[in-house]
């Protein structure tokens, strides 16, 4: 009996990561279903039930195996969440190795796509003589970012990159200030975050493609220059297969309860406040929050985490403290008609879809970006982390999609009530509300041909996946 053709998918634990790798699996089997996939998943712990859930509901022709956990005592503490995921892969390679060689007796082992946190798995294309990819979670403009990355860090003689310095990243039409640039770059050149960052950067060269979860009328000059070839001369093939989002929350519990709510609401009436999967903010800024919404009389759902003041970490990692502690006192009481406040986690897909979700104050993450887009959802940026910052910018600057929430001073990193009032009066009401709600709703429909049987996205997909077929 002829053997199945397989891809080998290794996405890295991060739920942010883990959701679009999953989903990207299962358009692709879905378009072209002589595929088989099977994720080979490193874990730090027992998967979650919400991972289990999406894990246990793949179609039949994707099938997964949970590599043994690894145990967090092995790892350094207090780590950048990025470099946990990627220290987790690194520990999962003799396990991965083990899967790789079964996969490889049982069925034709076409191709192995990695997470970026995955790199460190790549040796093993080689071992098993197969083409490699990567699936870059975020967007076109940081992938090209990150290519030229190593370039810069080239020119540079001194500890650190001067944060004010100018960088014109390629495909930008605007010039950014390193400190606006994945923020893993503004640590000490010497010290391991800063290498490693850096080492994940330089391997982008070393595969046979990158699909990247974005489309052309998103950021086309990216694109264009991703696809060129003329500044990256000896860089990979890139495949801009997106906007892929998951397809909704699986805790029926908050979801009848937010759904229920929402349902009683005005269309277009209700902000949805949330950081992405781990973000959260100063105790100082959750107040301003808190003081901003009551004032704004605007209706909202808020996903509230505890605080963290660190000056220089924005997310909470395996805190299970009770955030609704930190509220005001009698801000609940006082805003029990007004809005709803979801401990830690809410169904987001659900909410954004929804007719009465009118706004969204975000992280801007580019999970919960492509999400807000597809569901034409008005943005407030509000960035935290990693390239939170330049998707910030171009969803303000370049696509006018969004506004963005300023700090008051930079040093004390406050967002004042007053300003949370003005950008939530900005897309919630009045003239210039409706021109962002147009701009968003054309980014929604251009995405929709995208993903259409002609459009960019699916096209990029069929000539990979008919690279796949050919091997
Ligand atoms: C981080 C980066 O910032 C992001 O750009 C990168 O691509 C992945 O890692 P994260 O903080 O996880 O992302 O945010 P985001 O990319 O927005 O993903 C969060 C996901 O969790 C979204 O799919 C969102 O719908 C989901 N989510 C989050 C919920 O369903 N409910 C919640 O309460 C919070």
């Amino acid at each position: 009996m002829e053997k199945k053709r397989c891809i080998a998918m290794v996405p890295c634990p991060g739920q942010g990561h883990l959701i679009p790798f999953v989903e990207f699996g299962k358009t692709l089997v879905h378009h072209h279903n002589n595929l088989h996939l099977s994720f080979l998943i490193p874990t730090l712990g027992p998967p979650t039930p919400s991972i289990m859930a999406i894990l246990n509901s793949l179609p039949p022709n994707i099938d997964f195996i949970i590599l043994p956990h690894i145990n967090i005592q092995d790892l350094p503490q207090n780590l950048h969440p990025g470099i946990h995921m990627k220290l987790t892969v690194t520990h999962s390679l003799p396990f991965l190795h083990h899967a790789l060689t079964s996969l490889n007796t049982t069925t034709h082992l076409l191709a192995l796509i990695l997470d970026v946190f995955s790199a460190d798995a790549l040796p093993l294309a080689k071992q098993f003589n197969i083409p490699s990819y990567f699936f870059f979670t975020s967007g076109a403009l940081t992938l090209s970012f990150c290519l030229s990355f190593p370039k810069l860090d080239d020119t540079v003689s001194s500890q650190f990159i001067d944060s004010t310095k100018i960088v014109n990243v390629p495909g930008s039409i605007i010039p950014f200030q390193v400190k606006d640039l994945v923020d893993l770059v503004l640590y000490e050149r010497s010290s391991e975050i800063y290498k490693t960052y850096l080492g994940l950067c330089q391997q982008l060269y070393f595969v046979d493609g990158i699909i990247v979860n974005s489309f052309t009328d998103m950021e086309a000059e990216a694109i264009r220059v991703l696809q060129e070839k003329t500044t990256f001369l000896d860089g990979p093939s890139v495949y801009p297969v997106g906007p892929i989002i998951g397809t909704g929350s699986t805790s029926k519990e908050k979801q009848v309860e937010c759904i229920e709510w929402l349902n009683k609401q005005p269309p277009k009436s209700v902000l949805y406040i949330c950081f992405g999967s781990g973000g959260t903010i100063t105790e100082d800024n959750l107040n301003e929050i808190a003081f901003g919404l009551e004032l704004s009389g605007h209706k909202f759902v808020w996903v509230l985490r505890a605080p963290n003041n660190s000056a220089s970490s924005s997310y909470l990692m395996g805190q299970m403290e009770d955030p609704l502690r930190y509220l005001p006192s009698g801000f609940l009481e006082r805003t029990k008609e007004q809005g709803l406040v979801v401990p830690s986690w809410a169904p987001q897909i659900e909410i954004l879809s929804h007719g009465s979700t009118g706004g969204f104050l975000s992280h801007c993450g580019w999970n919960s970006t492509l999400e807000s887009v597809v569901h034409s959802v008005p943005m407030i940026a509000w960035p935290l982390f990693a390239e939170q910052r330049m998707n910030a910018i171009v969803l303000t600057d370049v696509l006018k999609v969004a506004v963005r929430a300023k700090v008051d001073d930079e040093s004390s990193g406050i967002v004042k009530h007053e300003e949370i009032v003005r950008v939530i009066k900005i897309i919630m009401e009045g003239e210039e509300a409706l021109q962002i709600r147009n701009r968003i709703k054309s980014l929604s429909d251009a995405a929709l041909v995208a993903l259409s049987e002609h459009g960019s996205s699916i096209r990029a997909l069929h000539i990979l996946a008919h690279k796949f077929q050919n091997i």
